[in-house]
């Protein structure tokens, strides 16, 4: 199959086509900071080409749904690297969505803020997700010139910190109606300055940001998502060819990694004036790789990609219920549907307890680790096996045997052997790189001194 080939997206190289799109799921903190849940769930998609993440505010002013992450402050930056640390440990890429949710929000869960856009132009007909139900939409607060750049800014400073916190690149969400849509469609700017207007000037600000995101992070790491064709959240263009002609052409002169392109949801029939193929239309304007979405399966994205329509094909559903999607679809195995009630609803339910394909685990020798813990005090141990043990084994790993704690004295220091077996050496790479393993360790570092020393072995 051609999805299973790799390919160069820019200079993201990715070990197939299979790309896991990006997906909001809820599970952050209310600081917007990611935890271990969150980066066992990238881990266990790490075979897919490429990880964009959930999108991911670029400022606390961007933010327009609860429990969602970010990328403006130095803690969500630090929790983010053990992230992309235990993906890369996986083998797996894995880029950051950039988000700034502009009108489609509400000042419930922005501290009472009512949300920014380009226009005051509210999204009729539609209510939004807060923690205490759905709501109506709020008139947003129209940006003035000035945040407007300073919102240019905001990006910068996130796209900054993806590089700080170990990602491979970074995507532009310019789809699903929020603010850099908000900006290119004429039903939500009617701005006067020199962001709205004309075509040229409702695309600036989504030229203004690509510009500064690959001033970050040079080329071929950038991409940027766009539904041309999609009506949800009230993103009525009266010309969407003639606008995203214009964008994608300019978007040329950038060495983007990629552009992400959706397909029209069935709200696009209700304007018949609108291009209908979606990825036969807007594809060929871009002159680099393709990644396309929506409704795709197998076969259907199997066809895309040979028949040069696309470089990759991206998965969003398939992959909330399918950790092992890629492998599915080698085997050509069925896939499990996933709950939706369990997309946003936060904790470890819908999120981390999709099994992988029984009896298939990858196809690669068992890894054996010889797992040395060094501690001053013997009665450590027992606190610090109670914590590791539930990790290894959420990783697959099982401690075959545990010598005594007097077996090896190195002069007063005691240590104790673990003989850990994984079903495979990502699998083992993977959860002595998490943050749940690390932590484990630094829990004893004021009572106890760790020293884990792993060694690979082969079967007795
Ligand atoms: C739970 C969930 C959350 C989503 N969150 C985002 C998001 O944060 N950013 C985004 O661009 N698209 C988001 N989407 C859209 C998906 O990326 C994708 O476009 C959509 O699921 C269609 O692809 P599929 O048919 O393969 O599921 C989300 C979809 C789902 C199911």
């Amino acid at each position: 199959m051609k999805l299973l080939t790799s390919t160069p997206l820019g200079k993201l190289q990715v070990r197939n086509r299979i790309v896991m799109a990006p997906m909001t799921r809820n599970r952050a903190d209310a600081a917007g900071v990611v935890g271990e849940l969150t980066e066992r769930y990238y881990v266990q998609r790490a075979t897919a080409g490429l990880i964009i993440t959930e999108a991911t505010n670029i400022s606390a002013d961007a933010q327009g749904y609860p429990w969602t992450p970010g990328l403006w402050s130095a803690e969500q930056v630090e929790a983010w690297k053990k992230v992309t640390g235990a993906v890369h440990a996986a083998g797996g890429t894995i880029v950051a969505q950039l988000w700034h949710t502009g009108r489609v929000g509400h000042s419930d869960v922005r501290g009472g803020r009512v949300p920014v856009a380009p226009s005051a132009i509210g999204i009729q007909g539609q209510q939004h997700f807060t923690p205490t139900g759905p709501k109506n939409y709020e008139v947003p607060r129209a940006l003035t010139n000035a945040e407007v750049r300073a919102t240019i800014d905001d990006y910068e400073h996130a796209a900054r910190n993806a590089k700080a916190a170990g990602f491979d690149g970074v995507e532009l969400h310019g789809a699903f109606g929020y603010l850099p849509h908000q900006f290119l469609v004429d039903s939500a700017n009617q701005r006067t300055d020199e962001y709205g207007g004309s075509i040229e000037n409702r695309a600036r600000f989504v030229l203004e940001v690509m510009d500064r995101l690959v001033g970050v992070w040079g080329e071929g790491r950038v991409g940027i998502r766009l539904s041309p064709t999609l009506a949800y959240n009230g993103m009525a263009d009266s010309d969407p060819l003639a606008t995203f002609s214009y964008l994608l052409e300019k978007l040329n002169a950038l060495p983007l990694a990629y552009l992400h392109l959706m397909r029209a949801t069935p709200d696009a029939e209700r304007f018949p004036s609108w291009p209908q193929d979606t990825v036969a239309t807007f594809g060929p304007l871009h002159r680099g790789n393709l990644i396309v979405n929506s409704g795709y399966d197998r076969e259907s994205a199997e066809a895309v990609v040979s028949g040069g329509e696309a470089h990759a094909v991206s998965f969003g559903a398939p992959f909330v219920s399918n950790p092992d999607l890629v492998r599915r679809f080698e085997v050509g195995a069925p896939l499990a549907a996933a709950d939706r009630a369990t997309f946003y609803q936060g904790g470890a339910t819908g999120y981390v307890d999709y099994p992988a394909l029984e009896g298939d685990a990858p196809k690669v020798a068992k890894g054996y680790w010889l797992v040395q813990a060094t501690v001053v005090d013997p009665a450590q141990f027992g606190k610090y096996t109670a914590v590791a043990g539930p990790l290894l084994a959420s990783y697959g790993g099982r401690v075959l045997a545990r010598g005594d704690v007097a077996e090896v004295v190195e002069g007063t220091v005691p240590r104790r052997p673990y003989f850990v077996e994984f079903p495979s050496y990502q699998a083992a790479r993977a959860c002595f790189h998490s943050a749940g393993y690390q932590e484990a360790i630094a829990l004893r570092a004021g009572a106890a001194t760790f020293d884990i020393v792993v060694v690979e072995g082969t079967a007795p």
